[in-house]
Parts: structure tokens; sequence; C-alpha cells
């Protein structure tokens, strides 16, 4: 057995302060409920020799080893997740200038960001000992953990609302895994899965609801920092929020890097929601520490339709203390985006990712982001289980129906 030197000490509980033995596997604060969030001992790291280190490594997420959860090499379930590549946006806004960039998860296993959560989650399910696991899924976190679980040999269960699309429910089952469709948005899903679960000894892999996946997740911030150099790190990142998980788990990559000495600042986080679901924007404009579920959730990107983000105390906090902000984009922006970064820039963008760059011009044009600075944002997942050309008709059949 191989030691894989990850310097994993305990869980805690952000809110109640418990700590938790990550020994056997678990969910949620066994005292009040809330996330569990993994603890290194950084103090152990040598910040300044581990990243000199990096270049030499695996081209995947695997190469943080060290601050990830998973003890042992044998445990690592990997289909070569991560290390996506960072690509320039020019002339692409009006008046663009400098800086703008564009980290493309949409060409990862599985086509989306979601198999670096369940690549790290799964590894470290099965290495404490699971043998079968279930999720509620908006669709790509399904479809990742449909892959993994396959790879594992373990059995996998996906809970999707009716309305997902059609791809990623053949993905799923392509995949092995069960899968049950049900009606409503992700949060009845969820409600009606964890209820159908209840004594079934299957692991629940929803987002934020086991400490894992946001350890993936925080690869994002990882290989920002090392694919731009810790000195040039860019001054925004915009970025797509539904659960919230990359939020949290970038803000955390970030403050990791911090203590390690590698970096000295932290870029300013911005989530971008579509404006039939922003319970995060509308938190952050209220001023309030957690957000309160949106009425009647609506967009075509099916990822942000999280009318209830688990932990939103701690997506607004990594948002409010990186000095960050929000925006709300219309769904006639996102399909504008989707299209042009498509035809200028020949990156497929999901509908999520493509949120980033419509969500950019209300944050300029109210200078929250300004013209010169050096801006970074996050596509998620490929566009090419969408047609636009659909979408376009979905959206241009709303606007003429009587009841909008
Ligand atoms: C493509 C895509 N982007 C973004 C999100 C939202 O991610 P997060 O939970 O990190 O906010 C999802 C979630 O389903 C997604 O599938
Ligand atoms: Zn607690």
């Amino acid at each position: 057995m191989t030691d894989t030197g990850s310097l994993l000490t305990t869980l805690d509980c952000r809110a109640c302060c418990a700590q938790v033995d990550p020994g056997h596997p678990v969910g949620v604060c066994p005292n009040c409920g809330h996330a569990l969030l993994a603890s290194y001992d950084l103090g152990k790291l040598d910040g300044a020799r581990w990243k000199a280190s990096l270049p030499g490594r695996v081209a995947s997420l695997w190469r943080y080893r060290e601050l990830l959860p998973v003890g042992r090499e044998e445990s690592i379930v990997t289909l070569g997740e991560g290390f996506s590549p960072i690509l320039r946006l020019d002339g692409g806004v009006p008046a663009d200038g400098h800086g703008l960039w564009l980290k493309d998860d949409g060409g990862l296993p599985t086509g989306s960001f979601k198999a670096r959560g369940m690549a790290v989650a799964v590894s470290r399910a099965r290495e404490l000992g699971v043998r079968s696991t279930f999720v509620p899924s908006a669709g790509n976190a399904g479809v990742a953990l449909s892959a993994y679980a396959a790879r594992a040999g373990v059995h996998a269960r996906v809970y999707l609302p009716e309305r997902t699309p059609q791809p990623m429910k053949d993905g799923c089952r392509a995949y092995g895994a069960e899968v049950l469709e049900l009606p409503g948005t992700l949060r009845e899903v969820g409600t009606a899965a964890r209820a159908a679960e209840g004594r079934s000894g299957a692991f629940d892999l929803s987002t934020l609801r086991e400490p894992y996946r946001v350890e993936g997740k925080k690869t994002m911030g990882l290989e920002i920092a090392e694919q731009f150099g810790p000195g040039d790190l860019p001054d925004a990142i915009v970025y797509p929020t539904g659960g919230g998980t990359g939020l949290v788990g970038m803000f955390k990559a970030f403050q990791e890097l911090r203590a390690l000495g590698i970096v000295e600042r932290i870029p300013r986080l911005y989530a971008v929601q579509p404006d039939g679901c922003a319970p995060v924007v509308r938190a952050l404009e209220d001023g309030a520490s957690a957000t309160s579920p949106w009425e009647s959730p609506h967009t075509v990107a099916p990822g942000l339709l999280v009318p209830a983000p688990f932990a939103s105390e701690r997506i607004l906090e990594a948002v409010r203390e990186s000095r960050g902000g929000g925006a709300t984009v219309s769904d006639a922006s996102i399909v504008r985006a989707m299209r042009v970064l498509a035809t200028r820039f020949g990156v497929s963008a999901s509908p999520e990712g493509a949120a980033t760059y419509a969500g950019l011009e209300p944050l300029r044009a109210r200078r929250a982001i300004r013209e010169d600075e050096t801006v970074l944002l996050y596509n998620t997942g490929s566009g090419l289980p969408f047609s636009i050309p659909a979408l376009e008709r979905s959206l241009a059949a709303e606007e003429s129906s009587p009841q909008r």
C-alpha cells in the first residue's frame, strides 16, 4: 500500500465548532446538521518546496494529493480529471481590454467540472468501505457519479428532475447507474430522494452533505493559482452559482495556499445566477447571512436551478470575504453568450458556463469589475448536450406566451 501523503486531519463544522474523525463515512455534522469541511495539517508541508515539486507531477487533480482526503494511492479512482486549459478571450466583449480568460472544464471526463468532486468523493467513499451510493442531481453530477461508480465497482442510484436534458439521462444509464426521474426542481427531487433512501444504507453524495466533493472542487482554485502563477492571480473570478460548491471550494483552496505562503491575496469571487433563480445574489444584495428559498424558479441552465442551496452561509462567506459580489443574467443573454463563445472563440459552453460571459456585462457596467482588471470566467461544462437553436426557440415561445 502506498501512502498518498494526504495531510487530512479532521472534519470541522463551522457552525457549532464540532470536530469529527474522518476515518469512517460521514455526511453532515452529527451535532447540528451543517456542512463539514476537511482540515489538513498544513504545518507539515513546506509550501515553497511543494510548489516547486508540482511541475513534475501527473497532469490531473491528483497532483495536489497532499491537500486531498484520499490516504492510499490504491484507493484513487481516476479518469484523468482536472488540469483543464485556461484560454484567452480577446476582443470578445465591448471595449474588452486585457486579461479576459476562461478556464474550460468542458473537456473533463463526463463533460463537466462535476468530475472533480465525484472523483475525489467516490475514491474516498470506497476507501472507507462504501459499496452503494445515491445522488439527486440536475444532470452533470449524476453522469459524473455514474462514471466514477462504474470504475470503482460501487453501486450508484441517480435521482434526476424529469426536465433534465435527455443526453444526461442517457449518459447515467450508459454507465450502468440506476436512474429515477422525479417531478420538480432539484430541491423537491433531493427531498424525495433522501426520503426514499431512508435506511437503504446507500451513501448520500449530495453536494456539501458529504465533505469530500468540495475537496475535489477545491482543485479549481489550486489549478488557477498554479496555472496563472501566484504573483499573477486574476483580480476576479466569475462563477456560475447553483449549489455553490465551486465557490466554497475555490475560496478554501486560496485560503490553504495562503496559509502555505504560496499566494498572498485571494481573487474576488463573483456569483452569477439567472434572474429566474438567484437566491445567492439576492442574499448578497440584502446583506443576509443565509439564502431564502426562491419562489417559482426557472432558467435554461439546469445546474443553476437551485432555489435553496444547502450551506448557503458558506457560499455567502466565500463571496463576501473575498470582497466579490453577484450579478443576475437573463436566459436570453445566457443563450446569446453560448452562441458568441462557440462562434467567436471555439468554446462549447454549457448554459451555466456561458452565464459567466453574460454576467461580465452587468459587473463591468456597475464597475464591480474594471476594464483594466484581469478576469477569469469559469466554464463548468460542455455545451454539447444542449441545442442552441432549441433553446432559442423555447425562449421565443415563452416570450410570445400570454402568461409572461
Ligand atoms: C455545468 C454546471 N455549472 C454549474 C453548476 C453549479 O455548481 P455549484 O454547485 O458549484 O454552484 C452545476 C451544477 O449542477 C453544473 O452542472
Ligand atoms: Zn455542527
